[in-house]
């Protein structure tokens, strides 16, 4: 966001005139209150909610289309979750994203899985997508950035492809690796982030049933924004977590030092579950705002899925591991 592409198509061109001037205002909060904060890591580090917007005008929320969560909210529109998108690979404003990566191109495909497994194996797209039935599942998506929306994915649970390899005993942790292309993602031509972006999780967290490859959302298979062709999913931790077009998955020993965490450590830990009681250095965690909505809403634990997550964590230090 900080570092404006100077020849993005211009938002409103994608979005309609009102959500686009109500995003300028957003998106402007962010700006300043960040050149207002001196810290070199900034220029590189995700921007910090703006808690300045009074007045959002409601963006029609896709109720018609009968996508909701378990608790009723509403999923986002589909032109919000493709156009509002963090994918640093192509472009780090988020308006500029779906059009910078129009044309990246996800087929073939073929993701390698591999280290501590059994059965190490490089499957071809098409074989994944036939690995499990393709559900739909509507999740909370909260990014670091105190912002969610509510997403209608496509997908199926990431243990499904793990169940393939036979994972051995001594893996501990899963560590992801997005295509690494600078032809094809030219944003990975400049050092915004050390290249490829890099993911982990614990590999009890990885074979936990909320986690998802997504494929698809609101019943389409993914454009290139939102992660194509095969992208993470994991609802209780911030959105950087769920690494977008993923072309390598090995099980490994060690915590992986995920793209983030390797560029501002004390901003964005290992773990980076949802909980509205561990700020940001920068920023409070215990309010995001719904994109499309008025003010701001309450952070849940786990980002409310705490019911079906919290007992990973029991007995650890969630402020020590954040
Ligand atoms: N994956 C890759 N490879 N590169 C990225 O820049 N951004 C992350 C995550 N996955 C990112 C990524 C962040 S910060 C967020 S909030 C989500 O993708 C955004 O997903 P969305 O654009 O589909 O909403």
């Amino acid at each position: 966001m900080l570092i404006k592409d100077s020849d993005d198509i211009k938002s409103s061109e994608i979005t309609d005139e009102k959500n686009y001037w109500n995003r300028r205002n957003f998106i402007r909060g962010g700006v300043l209150a960040a050149t207002t904060t001196a810290t070199g890591l900034l220029y590189r580090g995700l921007n910090p909610p703006n808690r300045e917007v009074k007045k959002l005008d409601p963006v029609e929320l896709s109720a018609k289309q009968g996508y909701f969560t378990a608790e009723g909210e509403a999923a986002n529109d589909f032109a919000d979750i493709t156009n509002y998108n963090n994918f640093y690979e192509f472009t780090t404003t988020k308006e500029g994203v779906a059009r910078r990566a129009k044309n990246f191109v996800t087929r073939p495909w073929t993701v390698e899985v591999g280290g501590l497994v059994h059965k190490p194996k490089t499957f071809d797209l098409d074989e994944i997508l036939k690995l499990a039935p393709l559900e739909d599942r509507v999740y909370r998506f909260r990014c670091v950035e105190a912002w969610s929306m509510v997403i209608p994915w496509m997908g199926f649970p990431l243990a499904e492809l793990l169940k393939q390899v036979e994972p051995m005993s001594d893996a501990r942790y899963v560590k992801f690796f997005t295509l690494y292309d600078p032809d094809r993602m030219p944003n990975q031509k400049t050092d915004v982030l050390t290249w490829p972006y890099i993911e982990g999780l614990r590999l009890d967290e990885a074979q936990h049933p909320l986690t998802l490859l997504a494929t698809g959302l609101y019943g389409k298979m993914l454009l290139p924004q939102n992660g194509a062709p095969l992208r993470l999913v994991v609802p209780w931790k911030y959105g950087f977590k769920s690494i977008k077009s993923i072309v390598k998955i090995l099980l490994v020993r060690d915590e992986p030092i995920s793209a983030w965490t390797d560029a501002a450590p004390d901003e964005y830990g290992f773990y980076s579950n949802v909980n509205p009681k561990v700020s940001h250095p920068r920023w409070t965690q215990a309010t995001e705002r719904r994109i499309g909505e008025f003010g701001l809403r309450d952070t849940l634990m786990f980002n409310g899925y705490g019911d079906q997550v919290a007992s990973l964590y029991s007995g650890m230090d969630l402020k020590a591991n954040f």
